[in-house]
């Protein structure tokens, strides 16, 4: 059994024991770490230097997801800060293939983000080109909100075309109210990586609950 990747999100988590909070979810593969901005999304979070104190205390992969408007203004800052994966939001981003070339030609992946009501054929002609494609399953900006389930079909869509374009390689990200519930309907759909927020942080044991949703696909 080899199982989906499990990205727990530190939106929910103590940021004034942000080192303890990251130790804690070493068993995960990734770390999904997410920047708001106040305007593209109604929240605010945090900036380049916390992804950069953060590398310091982890190998894990770093998947920032920017809910930020004018992408291309803070990339450099977050490839400096050492992240791995870089995704910014179709909505948000005016030139889109300028924006993933931007992203790749500084040596990281490049993932798209799509919210819930964004057509999923948005991202027709630049699939090829991206390392990541992730759906929104809730309205971005909060943690501990409900899946939405018309974000399976979106998955599913991807996950053809990917096979129809041979791209063996794209990862197919999920965000938004991923738990053991909605878990294996997300898997089934052809997801690679669970996000998953209060369903670990919120969780007693942080490291049963990533190997819970790891596994809760029969994989
Ligand atoms: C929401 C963020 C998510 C969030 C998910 O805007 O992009 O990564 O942390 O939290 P849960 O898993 O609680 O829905
Ligand atoms: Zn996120």
């Amino acid at each position: 059994m080899t199982g989906v990747k499990v990205a727990p999100s530190i939106l929910t988590a103590d940021f004034t024991r942000i080192k303890e909070e990251i130790n804690s979810i070493q068993d995960a593969e990734w770390l999904h770490i997410d920047v708001m901005d106040g305007h593209f999304v109604p929240n605010i979070t945090f900036g380049p230097k916390m992804v950069a104190d953060i590398r310091k205390w982890t190998d894990q992969v770093l998947d920032v997801h920017l809910m930020i408007e004018n992408p291309d203004q803070f990339i450099p800052e977050f490839a400096k800060a050492g992240a791995d994966y870089i995704t910014v939001h179709q909505e948000a981003s005016v030139h889109l293939h300028r924006t993933v070339y931007m992203i790749k030609n500084l040596g990281l992946k490049a993932g798209v983000a799509l919210n819930p009501a964004t057509p999923v054929m948005a991202l027709e002609h630049i699939l090829p080109d991206l390392d990541l494609v992730l759906i929104m399953s809730v309205n971005p900006g909060f943690g501990g909100q409900s899946f939405i389930p018309a974000s399976l079909k979106k998955i599913r869509w991807v996950r053809e075309r990917a096979l129809e374009l041979g791209l063996t390689d794209l990862e197919i990200q999920v965000d938004g109210g991923v738990n053991l519930k909605t878990a294996p309907g997300i898997i089934k759909a052809g997801a690679t990586i669970l996000v998953a927020g209060s369903a670990v942080i919120g969780a007693s044991d942080r490291a049963k609950a990533i190997a819970q949703l790891r596994y809760c696909g029969g994989n």
